[in-house]
């Protein structure tokens, strides 16, 4: 591993060099027609390669249902050209909900939804000639439930000395059963919406993801690799059975969750930086025989102390530690995991990730894993938040201007840590630094007082 560093590239040449320096497999192709090329998916067809990646922003009316930043984001977004816009996260159950404000559709704001879906589809139609493909995350928050103010509630699938604070309720198989159907009324509701499909999310260990690490729980839920993927796995197959062919479901999940054994997720059990491909291979093929027809790796916890597994940066939030690793290494390591899976997926398209870091050099390395088979689509995380319509000037003009890109500071992570409304502080400083400094303020004195 090397010494970590901060972004300070100004030419291509100069990232290749520290790319080849490093011993890294990361390729940049200069030509970025294929960005421009369209996609299969399901039944549908995206029509160019760039993806938006969920990012929750914590900002819905109490209901759930999408407010005017919810609305004003999506907007931007439609307007920037992405193929596939993948919404954020999504809460199946009231108790389930990572924040009091995170998305949450039900019988009596679907016509919210569908106003939203709507005025995506219209948007994107004038602005860019095409509908995107639109996928809404479903997910139940598990150890990271905190549906009611500031206090957590944290429903788990087995104890964790790493991550427990004491407060931790097991949940029962029961209630894992119960929420099959929950998953099933919602991607009925998100059809009913207009969106074309929903991903039963797997990732960064929320409920679903910590329960394909359970190897210490007891009961049908636990232990072998068949009792931990089961729950993924019926929710996909009833979902699926439910919606019928006319609508994809996707899955987010954690292909390595770098967390020790037995608590983590495609982990070698005797070191936990190390990938071991075989459970999530065979999950991967489990879950394209289940009906699964998108798919996008992600890892780590962004929660805990290693948060460049799932999103390398320049700065971390508070607390955390400066990574022992550089940037571009952990980024190799998520192009690596795309590739894994995207082989194990076979005709089933993955988005890749990892990409925001690489700032106006993200298109080059797109480009090239794309013509490398290693991913079908390039997923742009807090791009998307900094830089909304970064796929129509890769498009249009053929670069991305420097100037407007996500400079990675985690400041819009900060705000979610500090349980605020997030959005890039840097590129739209007028509405979020005012909100990052009122939050920030108000965790401190929180923090004081306890
Ligand atoms: C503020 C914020 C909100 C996020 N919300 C979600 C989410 O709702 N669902 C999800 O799967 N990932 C979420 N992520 C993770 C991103 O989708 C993505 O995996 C990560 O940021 C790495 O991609 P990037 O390097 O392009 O940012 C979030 C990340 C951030 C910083
Ligand atoms: S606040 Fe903006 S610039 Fe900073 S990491 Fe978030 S999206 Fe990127």
């Amino acid at each position: 591993m090397s010494a970590h560093e901060k972004f300070g590239f100004k030419s291509l040449e100069e990232i290749r060099e520290k790319t080849q320096a490093l011993g890294l497999n990361i390729r940049y192709d200069e030509n970025l027609s294929v960005l421009g090329t369209p996609y299969r998916i399901g039944h549908l067809q995206a029509a160019n390669r760039f993806a938006v990646l969920p990012m929750e922003g914590c900002d819905s009316n109490t209901d759930g249902s999408p407010s005017k930043l919810v609305t004003d984001r999506y907007e931007k977004l439609a307007r920037g050209g992405y193929g596939l816009i993948w919404f954020e996260a999504n809460a199946i159950v009231p108790e389930g909900r990572a924040n009091e404000l995170q998305m949450m559709l039900t019988a009596s704001n679907v016509s919210k939804f569908r106003s939203l879906v709507q005025n995506v589809d219209s948007i994107s139609m004038k602005e860019n000639g095409f509908k995107p493909v639109k996928i809404l995350q479903l997910t139940h928050s598990g150890r990271y439930s905190r549906p009611e103010g500031h206090l957590a509630r944290p429903l788990v699938p087995q104890h964790d000395p790493y991550l427990d604070r004491g407060n931790e309720v097991i949940v029962s198989d029961e209630y894992l059963d119960s929420l099959v159907q929950r998953y099933v009324i919602s991607a009925l509701l998100a059809k009913e919406a207009g969106f074309d499909g929903v991903d039963i999310k797997a990732c960064h260990r929320y409920l679903m993801s910590e329960l394909l690490a359970s190897h210490t729980r007891e009961g049908r839920y636990g232990g072998s690799y068949e009792n931990r993927s089961r729950m993924l796995l019926t929710v996909i197959r009833e979902v699926r059975k439910a919606t019928g062919d006319d609508f994809i479901v996707a899955s987010r999940f954690n292909v390595f969750d770098a967390h020790p054994y037995p608590y983590g997720f495609g982990c070698d059990h005797d070191d936990m930086w190390k990938f071991d491909p075989q459970e999530p291979v065979r999950l991967v093929k489990d879950m394209v025989k289940a009906g699964v027809g998108l798919l996008s790796n992600s890892g780590g916890n962004p929660y805990y102390i290693y948060p460049q597994v799932t999103r390398p940066f320049d700065k971390s939030s508070y607390g955390i530690p400066t990574p022992e690793e550089h940037p571009l290494e952990s980024i190799q390591r998520l192009f690596y995991l795309t590739s894994v899976v995207q082989e194990a997926a076979g005709d089933v398209p993955v988005v890749g990730n990892g990409y925001s870091w690489l700032r106006n050099f993200l298109p080059y390395a797109a480009s090239a894993n794309i013509n490398d088979g290693r991913c079908r689509f390039v997923g742009l995380g807090r791009e998307s938040f900094a830089y909304p319509d970064a796929p129509a000037d890769v498009l249009k003009k053929g670069a991305m201007d420097p100037g407007k890109c996500c400079i990675t500071c985690s400041l819009c992570t900060q705000i979610m840590r500090d349980h605020g409304t997030t959005g890039c502080v840097i590129r739209n400083n007028k509405v979020y630094m005012p909100i990052y400094k009122k939050f920030n303020a108000e965790a401190v004195e929180r923090e004081h007082r306890t």
